[in-house]
């Protein structure tokens, strides 16, 4: 049931309807845009006796708006009201729904990704690299196994590689590398990843002992394929005390 609120509540959803858009127009070259809501509520609120969509359902309900949502809720009741609300919207959108206290959900991990290996290595220097931030590099195909390299001279707690969209075999050298991610590609043209190149990866990961992550394995949809290798699911993260957002 929704909650009664007050007039600045409808101030605040009427601004961020008329702002959405605006950004959404302002940033139309971004292909990832992120809609981060700390203080989510439980998705619908009553205002003048109508009931109206809080603000995590005006951002989901904009349409094109993000590409990823983190969504915030300390409350248990208000956290399984807002759960239940959103879940048609988490078959579709990358929905990231957590119970608990913002206000330090927001110190954990930031994962980083580029494919912008020289960019980088001339960037760490003036950076710095506190221990919840992950750095990772795009490794696709061999071709661009060179950028392991320039990932390893940044002193990031975890360096992490994204074989996604896995495109070929590749064969890694995982020194000082902590985590590696794999996934197929998604879309009406993707291309297909072979079970070997992921099953070579995993067999290089558990030798060097390195975490292996197995995304998906693609298909029309991101999900179309599920992510099993191997009769199971492959979901290790870097071994470090912290929790990831
Ligand atoms: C006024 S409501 C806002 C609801 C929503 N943003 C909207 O406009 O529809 C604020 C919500 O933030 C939650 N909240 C307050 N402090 C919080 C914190 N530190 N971390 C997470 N949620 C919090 C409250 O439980 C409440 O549901």
């Amino acid at each position: 049931m929704a909650r009664s609120a007050h007039y600045w509540t409808a101030d605040k959803l009427d601004f961020l309807e008329s702002y959405i858009p605006a950004f959404v127009h302002a940033t139309k070259k971004a292909s990832k845009r992120y809609y981060v809501d700390g203080f989510a509520g439980p998705g619908s609120n009553l205002i003048d006796g109508k009931e109206r969509d809080g603000s995590p359902l005006i951002a989901l309900n904009a349409s094109e708006a993000c590409t990823h949502y983190f969504l915030v809720e300390r409350k248990r009741d208000l956290y399984k009201q807002l759960s239940s609300r959103i879940n048609e919207h988490i078959r579709v959108k990358l929905v990231n729904l957590k119970r608990g206290n913002f206000n330090e959900l927001v110190d954990d991990i930031f994962q980083i990704l580029t494919k912008r290996h020289e960019r980088l290595v001339e960037l760490a220097p003036l950076l710095p690299w506190p221990d919840n931030v992950w750095m990772g590099i795009s490794v696709e195909n061999q071709k661009y196994v060179h950028r392991v390299d320039y990932l390893r001279q940044v002193p990031a707690k975890v360096r992490f590689l994204s074989c996604e969209p896995l495109l070929g075999p590749l064969e890694l050298n995982l020194t000082d590398i902590h985590w590696v991610i794999t996934g197929g590609e998604s879309g009406p043209k993707h291309r297909p990843v072979k079970e070997e190149w992921v099953r070579s990866i995993r067999d290089q990961c558990q030798k060097a002992e390195v975490s292996f992550f197995h995304k998906q394995w693609g298909g029309t949809r991101p999900k179309s394929n599920g992510r099993m290798l191997d009769g199971r699911t492959w979901d290790d993260f870097p071994a470090i005390q912290t929790r990831v957002v």
